[in-house]
């Protein structure tokens, strides 16, 4: 049986899809589950992952990505798209929700909303874009890490121009902004850099211990 880092070995960014092999509805399931798992800021998720599988819509994508056929040809497209700003009202919806989920009185949390929304407060409007943009990359990490473990390729791209994407998926008045994309399917037989040796840096290069 693969281990985990052996499926991590397996995986690679997927160069060229097999445009004929299709996910089945209960590995999409399965792959979302694990990206909306993901851990965030204090736990307030704040990007959507759009799933996308309309051709016509991706053809139009592929034109402002330089072409790159993993938008077409794969299974499925995933696209991490972080919100552009965040207030208040943001904040009290996640607290309700984690009033609900846990049954407890939002009183309760009220440190909690104060701490968040001091964190939100305290960023330049720059510095809170970027901080949700992080958070995307997040749930795209735990995304290709679930992928690798279920033998469905991947390939994390943000080789796309971002305003274009941002009006094919029609985000001007959703506060959305796209930041990464990860197609998800089978590789095709033909695609050479499967094969290409994984590039690291050395681990004593990379890793650094305190002792
Ligand atoms: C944030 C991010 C953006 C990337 N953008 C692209 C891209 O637009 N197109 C592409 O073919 N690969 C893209 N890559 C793939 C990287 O080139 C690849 O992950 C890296 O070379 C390491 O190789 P491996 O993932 O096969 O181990 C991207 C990777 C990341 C993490």
């Amino acid at each position: 049986m693969s281990t985990y880092n052996d499926n991590l070995h397996w995986r690679y960014a997927t160069k060229k899809f097999d445009s004929t092999k299709k996910l089945t509805q209960e590995q999409v399931d399965e792959l979302l589950e694990a990206t909306q798992l993901a851990a965030s800021s204090y736990g307030l998720q704040p990007y959507k992952v759009f799933v996308i599988t309309n051709p016509a819509l991706r053809e139009k994508m592929k034109e402002h990505a330089w072409g790159q056929t993993q938008i077409t040809d794969a299974s499925h497209l995933v696209v991490f798209c972080a919100y552009k700003t965040i207030d208040e009202s943001y904040v009290d919806a996640f607290i309700d929700l984690v009033s609900k989920t846990r049954g407890i009185p939002v009183e309760s949390l009220k440190e909690y909303r104060e701490m968040m929304v001091g964190s939100i407060k305290g960023r330049s409007p720059e510095a809170l874009a970027n901080w949700m943009k992080c958070q995307a990359y997040i749930g795209l990490g735990f995304l290709l890490s679930a992928a690798a473990q279920a033998n469905i390729d991947a390939c994390p791209m943000e080789g796309f121009d971002a305003a274009l994407v941002d009006e094919d998926l029609q985000l001007s008045d959703k506060n959305l902004t796209a930041v990464t994309f990860c197609p998800l399917g089978f590789r095709s037989s033909e695609d050479q850099s499967a094969a290409y040796k994984k590039v690291r840096f050395p681990k004593e290069e990379f890793f650094v211990f305190k002792d």
